[in-house]
């Protein structure tokens, strides 16, 4: 009874004290008292200072890959603090931030060549912007327009978010964002138009690049396109000239059921945007990676062609040595057979599912899931019935943060049957309750 008093008084005090210093991301400042007190994570499950046992079912937004305050991990960052925990990047460099660029070439697309470091997904964006646009720069061809599909996220810098749709949480920046062609995102039914529209854009001679999240639109709502359309846009954009970066920010490292969502398609992307899962979720990365064409623009005596970008944290050597600790689980077969078996078991529960009639949509690829839940007003992130189903599981100590309507599902890679089988069940729980209302 008094260890209860005492973990709902620390509650309480820390968020106080947080409301009063802290100021959080997505979060409107009249929101910041419904902030929850974390304590520790372990494996899959959030543990928050008044006792809760919350299991994470968005890998902390989309980072985590084995679980909370996984052991191994831990051990490689205390480890490598002890020896080396930071050293500036321009000029010199270290065992862990080569093996990695190393290993990361060994499993990205055979295309791409060198690997540049940054410290998360919006700068991993940032680079691969300037990186394509310098490379028509270096070699003085006058080639300015970038090509983005709309609902696109990329991040919240203000490169990342020039490319990425146009809408409440970029307004206050419109004036200030480089200009971008949209084009529609890609389905079944719009395929002809699209290329069609694509094709023009791209003949034009004007075009840098075509950036895109590969497969699935994450913050978009998990929207899911087919390979095959993909296929013949990066097929178009390279016949035409124009350099194709894949960002992989959330579909790398496993999520959609390959090791990259680029490796479903033929034609390789020229760079490629890498973060989140890199460090398995556990510190601060960001990678750029390029094929060998991108580096020839560089290669030049002039040193005004440099590429100059950097961060301090830049290959953080702590970064680096978490991120070879998670590659090192990530590519064993125990974590492969765990991805094809949450893949496995979200089709069969989409299946089940699909027709419900509080169901609008139900699409999965690999460990995503996701369920659009239907609705009178249009899919918005701002959807009304969004707070509410936040609310909703997280008041069964289940966290998913819903966007808009749509409920989605995106697990660490070690959770167990019992435990999707429990998710599945609330989520279906939910379904029924809401054909009652
Ligand atoms: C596809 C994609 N790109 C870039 C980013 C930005 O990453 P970060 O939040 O680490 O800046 C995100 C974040 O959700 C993302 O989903």
């Amino acid at each position: 009874m008094n260890g209860q008093t005492t973990t709902i008084d620390q509650t309480e005090h820390w968020k106080a004290r947080d409301q009063q210093a802290v100021w959080h991301p997505f979060t409107p400042l009249a929101e910041s008292n419904q902030i929850i007190p974390v304590a520790s994570a372990k494996g899959c499950y959030l543990h928050t200072a008044d006792g809760r046992k919350i299991l994470d079912g968005i890998s902390s937004w989309w980072v985590n890959l084995h679980g909370h305050s996984n052991e191994y991990i831990a051990k490689a960052i205390y480890e490598q603090a002890l020896n080396l925990e930071h050293v500036i990047f321009a000029g010199f460099t270290h065992e862990p931030a080569i093996r990695l660029a190393e290993r990361l070439l060994e499993i990205l697309p055979d295309n791409q060549s060198r690997i540049f470091y940054s410290d998360n997904g919006s700068t991993a964006v940032e680079v691969g912007l300037k990186m394509a646009l310098q490379y028509w720069h270096n070699q003085g061809i006058p080639k300015k327009k970038v090509i983005a599909i709309e609902g696109a996220y990329h991040g919240d810098t203000f490169g990342a978010m020039a490319v990425g749709d146009r809408g409440p949480f970029t307004a206050p920046f419109h004036p200030y964002l480089f200009e971008v062609d949209f084009v529609p995102f890609p389905t079944a039914s719009n395929t002809h138009s699209l290329i069609h529209a694509f094709t023009q854009l791209v003949q034009s001679g004007e075009v840098a690049a075509f950036i895109y999240e590969p497969l699935v639109q994450g913050a978009a709502g998990m929207r899911m396109y087919e390979p095959d359309l993909l296929e013949e846009l990066l097929k178009t954009a390279k016949s035409n000239q124009v350099l194709c970066i894949a960002d992989e920010v959330m579909t790398g490292f496993g999520r959609t059921g390959k090791l990259f969502a680029s490796e479903y398609c033929r034609t390789q992307p020229d760079i490629m945007c890498l973060s989140k899962g890199l460090t398995g979720g556990t510190m601060a990365l960001g990678v750029t990676s390029c094929s060998e064409a991108i580096l020839d623009a560089y290669r030049t005596d002039d040193r005004m062609k440099t590429f100059f970008h950097g961060h301090s944290f830049t290959a953080n050597p702590l970064a680096c040595a978490a991120a070879h600790a998670s590659l090192d689980l990530l590519l064993t077969e125990e974590c492969t057979q765990n991805r094809e078996r949450i893949a496995e078991r979200h089709r069969v529960f989409a299946q089940k599912i699909t027709g419900h009639s509080s169901v609008a949509e139900v699409r999965s690829r690999g460990i995503i899931l996701a369920v659009e839940i239907r609705t009178q007003t249009a899919t918005s992130y701002f959807n009304e019935i969004r707070n509410n189903l936040y609310a909703y599981f997280l008041s069964r100590n289940l966290l998913l943060r819903p966007l808009g309507n749509i409920i989605y599902l995106f697990p660490p890679y070690i959770i167990t049957d019992a435990e999707l089988d429990w998710v599945y069940r609330e989520i279906e729980e939910l379904l029924d309750k809401m054909l009652g209302e």
